[in-house]
């Protein structure tokens, strides 16, 4: 299964995606709001090995459809760039909220604020709901990234509550803001 957009090709990852998942799964700017990395080459191995054992419509991969430039310069098309990660409630299981998709997202740095992240999701939710089951979808960010803030504002998400203390990294805790989006059929 694959989704297409104007720019880019959503599918599930393949072992061969270590080095491009690595770009960004080691770069501490990308992994400054998240609870995972910056990775060891090791450590995204064992996170992709995961990914690819659970597929769709838990990990997807996104890939450009047409080469662009990035801080080392080309990026050849079909290049993983980034990834969406679709859990249950809570980022529980997928079994264990069939109405609810809790949606976690990245992009590598040097594609930043072309509207990647916006185009990705809204195809996932989109793929999303044509699970009759699947009602509400949520996703989470930490109050000060106004980046993500922004993509959940894109999305039609609305920011619900607060979830106090909800990760903690390197010995410090932070607060998570909590959006919705109710699924219009
Ligand atoms: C969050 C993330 C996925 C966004 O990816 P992206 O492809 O740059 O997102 P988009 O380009 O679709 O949208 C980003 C928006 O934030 C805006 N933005 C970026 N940095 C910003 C900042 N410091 N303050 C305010 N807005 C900011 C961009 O201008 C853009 O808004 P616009 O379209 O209205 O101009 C990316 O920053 C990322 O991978 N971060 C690290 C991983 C992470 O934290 N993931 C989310 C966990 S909740």
């Amino acid at each position: 299964m694959t989704v297409e957009t104007a720019r880019l090709l959503l599918r599930a990852f393949t072992p061969d995606d270590a080095d491009d998942v690595h770009v960004y799964a080691s770069d501490p700017s990308v992994c400054r709001f998240t609870d995972w990395g910056p990775n060891t080459f090791e450590m995204t191995q064992s996170w992709l090995a995961q990914a690819v054992e659970a597929g769709l419509p838990a990990h997807w991969a996104i890939t450009t459809r047409a080469d662009a430039v990035g801080a080392g310069g080309r990026i050849a098309a079909g290049t993983v760039v980034g990834g969406i990660g679709v859990y249950g409630e809570d980022r529980g299981p997928l079994e264990s909220t069939p109405h609810l998709r809790e949606l976690g997202w990245v992009v590598r740095r040097d594609l930043w604020g072309r509207g990647i992240a916006t185009e990705a999701v809204q195809a996932v939710i989109d793929a999303l709901a044509e699970d009759e089951a699947v009602t509400e979808i949520h996703a989470r960010c930490r109050p000060e990234h106004k980046a993500s803030a922004r993509v959940m504002g894109h999305l039609g998400m609305a920011r619900t509550r607060r979830i106090e203390r909800d990760l903690e990294r390197d010995g410090r805790w932070m607060d998570s803001d909590l959006y919705s989006l109710i699924v219009h059929r």
